[in-house]
Protein backbone atom coordinates (compact mmCIF):
# COMPACT_ATOMS: atom_id res chain seq x y z
CA UNK A 1 0.00 0.00 0.00
CA UNK A 2 1.00 3.37 -0.40
CA UNK A 3 3.10 5.32 2.58
CA UNK A 4 -0.33 8.50 2.17
CA UNK A 5 -2.97 6.09 1.89
CA UNK A 6 -2.09 4.49 4.92
CA UNK A 7 -1.40 7.34 7.02
CA UNK A 8 -4.80 8.59 5.25
CA UNK A 9 -6.34 5.43 7.32
CA UNK A 10 -4.44 5.88 10.14
CA UNK A 11 -6.09 9.58 10.12
CA UNK A 12 -9.60 8.23 9.96
CA UNK A 13 -8.93 5.93 13.09
CA UNK A 14 -7.63 9.08 15.04
CA UNK A 15 -10.59 10.95 13.55
CA UNK A 16 -12.80 8.15 14.95
CA UNK A 17 -11.35 8.67 18.53
CA UNK A 18 -11.71 12.66 18.59
CA UNK A 19 -15.17 11.94 17.76
CA UNK A 20 -15.37 9.24 20.46
CA UNK A 21 -13.65 11.91 22.72
CA UNK A 22 -16.14 14.92 21.75
CA UNK A 23 -19.31 11.99 22.79
CA UNK A 24 -17.60 11.33 25.79
CA UNK A 25 -17.29 14.73 27.32
CA UNK A 26 -20.53 15.16 26.20
CA UNK A 27 -21.58 12.33 28.60
CA UNK A 28 -19.84 13.82 31.66
CA UNK A 29 -21.52 16.95 30.91
CA UNK A 30 -24.82 15.59 31.05
CA UNK A 31 -23.99 13.64 34.50
CA UNK A 32 -23.49 10.25 33.43
CA UNK A 33 -20.55 8.38 34.52
CA UNK A 34 -17.85 6.92 32.89
CA UNK A 35 -15.25 3.86 34.01
CA UNK A 36 -11.69 5.58 34.78
CA UNK A 37 -10.52 2.22 32.94
CA UNK A 38 -11.66 3.45 29.79
CA UNK A 39 -9.77 6.81 29.90
CA UNK A 40 -6.68 4.82 30.82
CA UNK A 41 -7.22 2.41 28.09
CA UNK A 42 -7.82 5.64 25.70
CA UNK A 43 -5.06 7.72 26.56
CA UNK A 44 -2.30 4.27 26.24
CA UNK A 45 -3.24 3.73 23.14
CA UNK A 46 -2.76 7.29 22.02
CA UNK A 47 0.59 7.31 23.88
CA UNK A 48 1.45 4.19 22.09
CA UNK A 49 0.23 4.77 18.17
CA UNK A 50 -0.21 7.65 17.93
CA UNK A 51 2.74 9.88 19.69
CA UNK A 52 5.23 6.43 19.46
CA UNK A 53 4.28 4.87 15.97
CA UNK A 54 1.83 7.46 13.62
CA UNK A 55 3.40 10.91 13.74
CA UNK A 56 7.46 9.37 14.43
CA UNK A 57 7.00 7.41 11.20
CA UNK A 58 5.86 10.80 9.43
CA UNK A 59 8.85 12.55 11.05
CA UNK A 60 11.31 9.87 10.29
CA UNK A 61 10.72 9.25 6.46
CA UNK A 62 7.74 11.88 4.85
CA UNK A 63 8.55 15.00 6.35
CA UNK A 64 12.33 14.30 6.45
CA UNK A 65 11.96 13.47 2.76
CA UNK A 66 9.58 16.65 1.88
CA UNK A 67 12.12 18.84 3.99
CA UNK A 68 15.23 17.45 1.56
CA UNK A 69 13.41 17.93 -1.85
CA UNK A 70 11.51 21.23 -0.98
CA UNK A 71 12.31 24.69 1.01
CA UNK A 72 9.20 25.60 1.28
CA UNK A 73 8.22 22.48 2.95
CA UNK A 74 9.79 23.94 6.48
CA UNK A 75 6.53 26.46 6.77
CA UNK A 76 4.13 23.32 7.06
CA UNK A 77 6.18 20.97 8.62
CA UNK A 78 7.70 23.13 11.25
CA UNK A 79 4.30 23.67 13.16
CA UNK A 80 2.92 20.40 12.50
CA UNK A 81 6.42 18.71 14.34
CA UNK A 82 5.89 20.90 16.72
CA UNK A 83 2.40 19.72 17.86
CA UNK A 84 4.05 16.40 17.31
CA UNK A 85 6.53 17.54 19.81
CA UNK A 86 3.58 18.63 22.36
CA UNK A 87 1.61 15.42 21.79
CA UNK A 88 3.00 13.67 24.63
CA UNK A 89 2.52 16.65 27.28
CA UNK A 90 -0.67 17.66 26.40
CA UNK A 91 -2.22 13.91 27.33
CA UNK A 92 -0.01 13.85 30.22
CA UNK A 93 -1.80 17.03 31.17
CA UNK A 94 -5.15 15.17 30.60
CA UNK A 95 -3.55 12.36 32.58
CA UNK A 96 -2.83 14.34 35.47
CA UNK A 97 -6.30 15.80 35.78
CA UNK A 98 -7.77 12.04 35.79
CA UNK A 99 -5.50 11.54 38.17
CA UNK A 100 -6.75 14.29 40.22
CA UNK A 101 -10.54 13.88 39.31
CA UNK A 102 -10.95 10.10 39.78
CA UNK A 103 -13.58 10.65 42.27
CA UNK A 104 -15.91 12.89 40.16
CA UNK A 105 -15.30 12.93 36.73
CA UNK A 106 -18.80 13.70 36.30
CA UNK A 107 -19.45 17.40 35.70
CA UNK A 108 -15.98 18.02 36.26
CA UNK A 109 -15.65 21.00 33.63
CA UNK A 110 -12.20 21.24 33.67
CA UNK A 111 -11.41 17.80 32.48
CA UNK A 112 -14.11 18.10 30.46
CA UNK A 113 -12.70 21.07 28.77
CA UNK A 114 -9.32 19.69 28.41
CA UNK A 115 -10.78 16.44 26.46
CA UNK A 116 -12.62 18.48 24.16
CA UNK A 117 -9.66 21.04 23.64
CA UNK A 118 -7.51 17.92 22.76
CA UNK A 119 -10.43 16.60 20.42
CA UNK A 120 -10.27 19.79 18.66
CA UNK A 121 -6.41 20.09 18.19
CA UNK A 122 -5.95 16.29 17.24
CA UNK A 123 -8.60 17.43 14.20
CA UNK A 124 -6.93 20.33 13.14
CA UNK A 125 -3.86 18.65 12.92
CA UNK A 126 -4.58 15.84 10.95
CA UNK A 127 -7.23 18.06 8.20
CA UNK A 128 -3.86 20.21 8.16
CA UNK A 129 -1.62 17.72 7.23
CA UNK A 130 -4.09 16.12 4.65
CA UNK A 131 -4.86 19.39 3.48
CA UNK A 132 -1.54 20.91 3.57
CA UNK A 133 1.39 18.33 3.73
CA UNK A 134 -0.04 15.77 1.53
CA UNK A 135 -0.65 17.74 -1.39
CA UNK A 136 3.05 19.12 -0.89
CA UNK A 137 4.47 15.99 -0.29
CA UNK A 138 2.58 14.54 -3.69
CA UNK A 139 4.55 17.65 -5.44
CA UNK A 140 7.73 17.86 -4.13
CA UNK A 141 8.29 13.88 -4.15
CA UNK A 142 10.29 12.16 -6.40
CA UNK A 143 9.53 8.25 -7.46
CA UNK A 144 12.81 7.21 -5.73
CA UNK A 145 11.60 9.02 -2.28
CA UNK A 146 8.32 7.27 -2.30
CA UNK A 147 9.98 3.33 -2.79
CA UNK A 148 11.83 3.89 0.11
CA UNK A 149 9.28 5.77 2.11
CA UNK A 150 6.38 3.14 1.16
CA UNK A 151 9.19 0.12 2.38
CA UNK A 152 9.27 2.02 5.35
CA UNK A 153 5.59 2.14 6.10
CA UNK A 154 4.75 -1.18 4.58
CA UNK A 155 8.05 -2.96 6.69
CA UNK A 156 5.66 -5.89 8.42
CA UNK A 157 8.77 -6.51 10.80
CA UNK A 158 9.22 -3.25 12.25
CA UNK A 159 9.60 -3.27 16.08
CA UNK A 160 7.87 -0.11 15.73
CA UNK A 161 4.73 -0.21 13.58
CA UNK A 162 5.14 -3.91 11.74
CA UNK A 163 2.35 -6.72 12.68
CA UNK A 164 3.39 -7.41 16.30
CA UNK A 165 3.48 -3.98 17.50
CA UNK A 166 0.25 -3.49 15.39
CA UNK A 167 -1.54 -6.56 17.39
CA UNK A 168 -0.60 -4.61 20.43
CA UNK A 169 -2.13 -1.60 19.08
CA UNK A 170 -5.61 -3.69 18.27
CA UNK A 171 -5.45 -5.29 21.72
CA UNK A 172 -5.17 -1.62 23.37
CA UNK A 173 -8.45 -0.17 20.92
CA UNK A 174 -10.13 -3.39 21.99
CA UNK A 175 -9.93 -2.09 25.71
CA UNK A 176 -11.15 1.25 24.61
CA UNK A 177 -13.97 -0.08 22.65
CA UNK A 178 -14.69 -2.68 25.91
CA UNK A 179 -14.71 -0.41 28.12
CA UNK A 180 -16.32 2.59 26.41
CA UNK A 181 -19.85 4.03 27.97
CA UNK A 182 -23.11 1.72 26.14
CA UNK A 183 -23.76 4.81 24.12
CA UNK A 184 -20.30 4.90 21.98
CA UNK A 185 -19.31 1.91 22.87
CA UNK A 186 -19.68 -1.57 24.29
CA UNK A 187 -19.62 -0.48 28.26
CA UNK A 188 -18.37 -3.36 29.49
CA UNK A 189 -16.74 -3.48 33.15
CA UNK A 190 -13.66 -5.83 32.17
CA UNK A 191 -11.93 -6.14 28.72
CA UNK A 192 -10.46 -9.43 27.83
CA UNK A 193 -7.78 -10.15 24.93
CA UNK A 194 -8.28 -10.49 20.95
CA UNK A 195 -6.13 -13.07 20.40
CA UNK A 196 -3.47 -12.71 17.62
CA UNK A 197 -1.38 -15.57 16.89
CA UNK A 198 0.28 -15.33 13.40
CA UNK A 199 -1.83 -16.98 10.40
CA UNK A 200 -1.40 -20.20 9.33
CA UNK A 201 -1.23 -19.06 5.66
CA UNK A 202 -2.00 -22.73 3.17
CA UNK A 203 -2.31 -20.87 -0.08
CA UNK A 204 -4.92 -23.58 -1.82
CA UNK A 205 -8.83 -22.99 -2.35
CA UNK A 206 -11.01 -23.20 -0.04
CA UNK A 207 -14.12 -22.04 -1.71
CA UNK A 208 -14.59 -22.50 -5.15
CA UNK A 209 -17.69 -20.81 -6.88
CA UNK A 210 -18.00 -21.27 -10.81
CA UNK A 211 -21.23 -19.80 -12.89
CA UNK A 212 -23.54 -19.21 -9.22
CA UNK A 213 -27.03 -18.27 -10.66
CA UNK A 214 -29.78 -17.26 -8.47
CA UNK A 215 -33.42 -16.16 -8.62
CA UNK A 216 -36.04 -14.58 -6.39
CA UNK A 217 -39.34 -16.25 -8.62
CA UNK A 218 -38.62 -14.34 -12.26
CA UNK A 219 -36.09 -11.87 -10.91
CA UNK A 220 -32.57 -13.24 -11.91
CA UNK A 221 -30.69 -11.50 -8.15
CA UNK A 222 -27.13 -13.63 -9.27
CA UNK A 223 -26.00 -13.69 -12.71
CA UNK A 224 -23.22 -16.09 -12.99
CA UNK A 225 -20.56 -16.07 -10.11
CA UNK A 226 -16.83 -17.07 -10.16
CA UNK A 227 -15.49 -16.87 -6.84
CA UNK A 228 -12.71 -18.13 -5.20
CA UNK A 229 -11.10 -18.12 -1.62
CA UNK A 230 -7.79 -19.63 -0.66
CA UNK A 231 -7.28 -20.88 3.00
CA UNK A 232 -6.08 -17.94 4.83
CA UNK A 233 -7.17 -15.58 2.92
CA UNK A 234 -9.24 -12.51 3.88
CA UNK A 235 -11.84 -11.71 0.86
CA UNK A 236 -13.81 -8.46 0.54
CA UNK A 237 -16.89 -8.54 -1.77
CA UNK A 238 -18.42 -5.14 -2.38
CA UNK A 239 -20.91 -3.20 -4.39
CA UNK A 240 -24.20 -0.65 -4.22
CA UNK A 241 -27.45 -1.75 -2.71
CA UNK A 242 -29.21 -4.15 -4.59
CA UNK A 243 -26.05 -5.71 -6.14
CA UNK A 244 -26.82 -9.02 -4.70
CA UNK A 245 -24.14 -9.74 -2.00
CA UNK A 246 -26.83 -10.80 0.71
CA UNK A 247 -28.26 -13.14 -1.75
CA UNK A 248 -24.64 -14.60 -2.40
CA UNK A 249 -23.86 -15.49 0.97
CA UNK A 250 -27.44 -17.04 1.66
CA UNK A 251 -26.38 -19.12 -1.67
CA UNK A 252 -23.21 -20.20 -0.14
CA UNK A 253 -24.71 -20.99 3.51
CA UNK A 254 -27.38 -22.91 1.79
CA UNK A 255 -30.22 -20.95 2.92
CA UNK A 256 -31.17 -19.27 -0.40
CA UNK A 257 -31.60 -22.02 -3.19
CA UNK A 258 -29.32 -21.65 -6.56
CA UNK A 259 -30.67 -22.18 -9.80
CA UNK A 260 -26.95 -22.78 -11.87
CA UNK A 261 -23.80 -23.41 -11.57
CA UNK A 262 -21.63 -25.39 -8.06
CA UNK A 263 -19.80 -24.33 -5.30
CA UNK A 264 -16.70 -26.50 -4.05
CA UNK A 265 -15.84 -26.11 -0.62
CA UNK A 266 -12.28 -28.00 0.76
CA UNK A 267 -12.64 -29.90 -2.71
CA UNK A 268 -15.99 -31.18 -2.44
CA UNK A 269 -19.01 -29.75 -4.18
CA UNK A 270 -21.50 -29.08 -1.80
CA UNK A 271 -23.98 -27.16 -3.77
CA UNK A 272 -26.84 -29.63 -2.43
CA UNK A 273 -25.44 -30.08 0.94
CA UNK A 274 -28.38 -29.04 3.79
CA UNK A 275 -27.75 -25.99 5.36
CA UNK A 276 -27.10 -27.32 8.54
CA UNK A 277 -24.18 -30.10 7.25
CA UNK A 278 -22.56 -26.79 5.84
CA UNK A 279 -22.43 -25.31 8.93
CA UNK A 280 -20.91 -28.81 9.94
CA UNK A 281 -18.33 -28.33 7.47
CA UNK A 282 -17.36 -25.14 9.12
CA UNK A 283 -19.13 -22.19 6.68
CA UNK A 284 -20.41 -20.00 9.66
CA UNK A 285 -23.15 -17.19 8.84
CA UNK A 286 -23.30 -13.72 10.96
CA UNK A 287 -25.94 -12.04 8.77
CA UNK A 288 -26.79 -8.67 7.43
CA UNK A 289 -28.99 -6.77 10.34
CA UNK A 290 -27.10 -9.36 13.04
CA UNK A 291 -30.93 -11.00 13.35
CA UNK A 292 -29.93 -12.60 17.09
CA UNK A 293 -33.29 -13.82 18.94
CA UNK A 294 -34.36 -11.05 21.08
CA UNK A 295 -36.17 -12.88 23.54
CA UNK A 296 -33.15 -15.51 24.17
CA UNK A 297 -31.25 -15.27 26.43
CA UNK A 298 -27.56 -14.08 24.77
CA UNK A 299 -25.59 -17.59 26.30
CA UNK A 300 -28.83 -19.54 24.41
CA UNK A 301 -27.83 -17.48 21.05
CA UNK A 302 -24.21 -18.33 21.26
CA UNK A 303 -25.65 -22.14 22.14
CA UNK A 304 -27.13 -22.04 18.85
CA UNK A 305 -23.99 -21.15 17.21
CA UNK A 306 -22.60 -24.37 18.28
CA UNK A 307 -25.81 -26.82 17.65
CA UNK A 308 -23.46 -28.82 15.09
CA UNK A 309 -20.68 -29.62 17.86
CA UNK A 310 -20.40 -31.86 20.45
CA UNK A 311 -21.33 -30.49 23.93
CA UNK A 312 -17.90 -30.69 25.65
CA UNK A 313 -16.90 -28.70 22.56
CA UNK A 314 -19.16 -25.99 23.53
CA UNK A 315 -18.08 -24.80 27.13
CA UNK A 316 -14.97 -24.25 25.62
CA UNK A 317 -16.10 -22.26 22.90
CA UNK A 318 -18.48 -20.35 25.40
CA UNK A 319 -14.87 -19.63 27.37
CA UNK A 320 -12.82 -18.45 24.41
CA UNK A 321 -16.10 -15.92 22.78
CA UNK A 322 -16.69 -14.86 26.41
CA UNK A 323 -12.58 -13.82 26.30
CA UNK A 324 -13.16 -11.89 23.80
CA UNK A 325 -16.10 -9.69 24.65
CA UNK A 326 -16.82 -10.21 28.56
CA UNK A 327 -19.63 -8.33 27.83
CA UNK A 328 -21.65 -11.16 26.35
CA UNK A 329 -20.70 -13.01 29.93
CA UNK A 330 -21.58 -10.11 32.22
CA UNK A 331 -24.82 -10.22 30.59
CA UNK A 332 -25.18 -13.61 29.57
CA UNK A 333 -28.60 -14.26 31.52
CA UNK A 334 -30.58 -11.62 29.82
CA UNK A 335 -32.09 -11.89 26.85
CA UNK A 336 -30.38 -10.79 23.75
CA UNK A 337 -32.72 -7.88 22.90
CA UNK A 338 -31.83 -6.09 25.45
CA UNK A 339 -28.07 -5.55 24.43
CA UNK A 340 -27.47 -2.55 22.50
CA UNK A 341 -26.44 -2.36 18.35
CA UNK A 342 -22.82 -2.88 19.02
CA UNK A 343 -23.35 -5.73 21.96
CA UNK A 344 -25.43 -7.32 18.95
CA UNK A 345 -23.08 -7.02 16.06
CA UNK A 346 -20.46 -9.04 18.62
CA UNK A 347 -22.82 -11.41 19.54
CA UNK A 348 -23.54 -12.11 16.28
CA UNK A 349 -20.38 -12.21 15.41
CA UNK A 350 -19.65 -14.92 18.17
CA UNK A 351 -22.63 -16.86 17.51
CA UNK A 352 -20.95 -17.69 14.03
CA UNK A 353 -17.90 -18.60 16.03
CA UNK A 354 -19.58 -21.07 18.00
CA UNK A 355 -19.70 -23.13 14.96
CA UNK A 356 -16.02 -23.38 14.75
CA UNK A 357 -16.05 -21.82 11.18
CA UNK A 358 -12.98 -22.51 8.83
CA UNK A 359 -15.05 -20.49 6.41
CA UNK A 360 -16.19 -17.04 8.26
CA UNK A 361 -18.98 -15.43 6.27
CA UNK A 362 -19.86 -11.73 7.88
CA UNK A 363 -22.94 -9.40 6.02
CA UNK A 364 -22.45 -6.00 6.54
CA UNK A 365 -20.59 -6.22 10.07
CA UNK A 366 -20.00 -2.63 10.60
CA UNK A 367 -23.55 -1.24 9.25
CA UNK A 368 -24.88 1.59 12.10
CA UNK A 369 -22.45 1.27 14.35
CA UNK A 370 -20.63 4.21 16.35
CA UNK A 371 -17.68 5.27 15.31
CA UNK A 372 -15.36 3.41 17.36
CA UNK A 373 -16.89 0.58 17.18
CA UNK A 374 -16.71 0.46 13.43
CA UNK A 375 -13.04 0.08 14.14
CA UNK A 376 -13.20 -2.40 16.23
CA UNK A 377 -15.10 -4.46 14.65
CA UNK A 378 -12.62 -4.24 12.18
CA UNK A 379 -10.06 -4.87 14.43
CA UNK A 380 -11.95 -8.08 15.56
CA UNK A 381 -11.84 -9.16 11.79
CA UNK A 382 -8.35 -8.25 11.55
CA UNK A 383 -7.85 -10.49 14.81
CA UNK A 384 -9.90 -13.43 13.52
CA UNK A 385 -7.59 -13.59 10.84
CA UNK A 386 -4.56 -13.40 12.41
CA UNK A 387 -6.03 -16.55 14.00
CA UNK A 388 -6.05 -18.20 10.81
CA UNK A 389 -9.76 -17.81 9.63
CA UNK A 390 -10.70 -17.53 6.34
CA UNK A 391 -12.90 -15.17 6.02
CA UNK A 392 -15.06 -13.81 3.07
CA UNK A 393 -16.26 -9.85 4.19
CA UNK A 394 -19.67 -8.20 2.64
CA UNK A 395 -18.90 -4.57 3.54
CA UNK A 396 -20.41 -0.94 2.62
CA UNK A 397 -17.65 0.33 4.39
CA UNK A 398 -15.59 -0.06 1.05
CA UNK A 399 -12.10 1.76 2.20
CA UNK A 400 -11.87 -0.32 5.69
CA UNK A 401 -12.91 -3.53 3.63
CA UNK A 402 -10.08 -3.31 0.64
CA UNK A 403 -7.59 -1.67 3.65
CA UNK A 404 -7.73 -5.34 5.36
CA UNK A 405 -8.49 -7.57 2.78
CA UNK A 406 -6.18 -9.56 0.76
CA UNK A 407 -8.41 -9.82 -2.10
CA UNK A 408 -12.08 -8.51 -3.03
CA UNK A 409 -14.29 -8.82 -5.65
CA UNK A 410 -16.68 -5.98 -6.86
CA UNK A 411 -20.52 -7.13 -7.31
CA UNK A 412 -22.65 -5.06 -9.52
CA UNK A 413 -25.98 -6.28 -10.06
CA UNK A 414 -25.61 -9.76 -9.72
CA UNK A 415 -22.36 -10.01 -11.36
CA UNK A 416 -18.13 -9.64 -10.72
CA UNK A 417 -17.14 -6.56 -12.80
CA UNK A 418 -14.07 -6.68 -11.02
CA UNK A 419 -11.36 -8.13 -8.79
CA UNK A 420 -8.06 -7.69 -7.37
CA UNK A 421 -5.44 -7.14 -4.48
CA UNK A 422 -7.19 -5.25 -1.73
CA UNK A 423 -4.31 -2.86 -2.44
CA UNK A 424 -5.01 -2.57 -6.06
CA UNK A 425 -8.70 -2.16 -6.06
CA UNK A 426 -8.20 0.46 -3.42
CA UNK A 427 -6.13 2.27 -6.11
CA UNK A 428 -8.16 1.63 -9.28
CA UNK A 429 -10.00 4.84 -10.53
CA UNK A 430 -13.24 2.84 -10.91
CA UNK A 431 -13.66 1.62 -7.46
CA UNK A 432 -12.32 5.13 -6.46
CA UNK A 433 -14.86 6.74 -8.12
CA UNK A 434 -17.68 4.45 -7.24
CA UNK A 435 -16.95 3.37 -3.60
CA UNK A 436 -14.69 5.80 -2.41
CA UNK A 437 -16.53 8.90 -2.78
CA UNK A 438 -13.36 10.10 -4.44
N1 LIG B 1 -36.69 -11.74 -0.62
C1 LIG B 1 -36.55 -11.17 -1.82
N2 LIG B 1 -37.54 -11.22 -2.74
C2 LIG B 1 -37.39 -10.66 -3.95
N3 LIG B 1 -36.29 -9.99 -4.36
C3 LIG B 1 -35.29 -9.90 -3.49
C4 LIG B 1 -35.35 -10.45 -2.17
N4 LIG B 1 -34.19 -10.20 -1.52
C5 LIG B 1 -33.45 -9.50 -2.39
N5 LIG B 1 -34.09 -9.31 -3.56
C6 LIG B 1 -33.57 -8.61 -4.74
O1 LIG B 1 -32.36 -9.24 -5.13
C7 LIG B 1 -31.37 -8.26 -5.49
C8 LIG B 1 -30.13 -8.46 -4.62
O2 LIG B 1 -30.43 -8.14 -3.26
P1 LIG B 1 -29.42 -8.35 -2.07
O3 LIG B 1 -30.16 -8.12 -0.81
O4 LIG B 1 -28.72 -9.64 -2.24
O5 LIG B 1 -28.39 -7.17 -2.35
P2 LIG B 1 -27.23 -6.56 -1.42
O6 LIG B 1 -26.05 -6.37 -2.34
O7 LIG B 1 -27.03 -7.39 -0.24
O8 LIG B 1 -27.81 -5.15 -1.04
P3 LIG B 1 -27.62 -4.26 0.31
O9 LIG B 1 -26.35 -3.49 0.12
O10 LIG B 1 -28.82 -3.35 0.27
O11 LIG B 1 -27.61 -5.17 1.48
C9 LIG B 1 -32.06 -6.94 -5.35
O12 LIG B 1 -32.52 -6.54 -6.59
C10 LIG B 1 -33.20 -7.20 -4.40
O13 LIG B 1 -34.27 -6.31 -4.65
MG1 LIG C 1 -27.15 -6.98 1.77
Amino acid sequence: MHALDIIQEEHRNLWRIAITIDLVADELAAGNTVDVGFFTALFDYIHEFMDGCHHAKEDEYLFLAMRRRSAEAATILDRLQAEHRNGPANLQALRAQLAGGTPSLVRNEAFIAGLRGYAQDLKGHIRSEEKDAFPLAREVLEPEDWVGINAAFGDNTDPLFGEQARAEYRELYHRIATLAPESIGLGGSSAGGLRHLSAAGADSALLQVTGLESCYGRIQALKGIDLEVRKGELVALIGANGAGKTTFLRTLSGVQPMSAGSIRFNGQDISRLRSDLRVRRGICHSPEGRQVFGPLAIEDNLRLGAYTRPRGQAEQDLERVYAMFPILKEKRRLPAGTLSGGQQQMLAISRALMGRPRLLLLDEPSMGLAPLLVEEVFNVIKALKAEGITILLVEQNAFAALGIADRAYVLETGRIVLSGTGRDMSQNEQVRAAYLGM
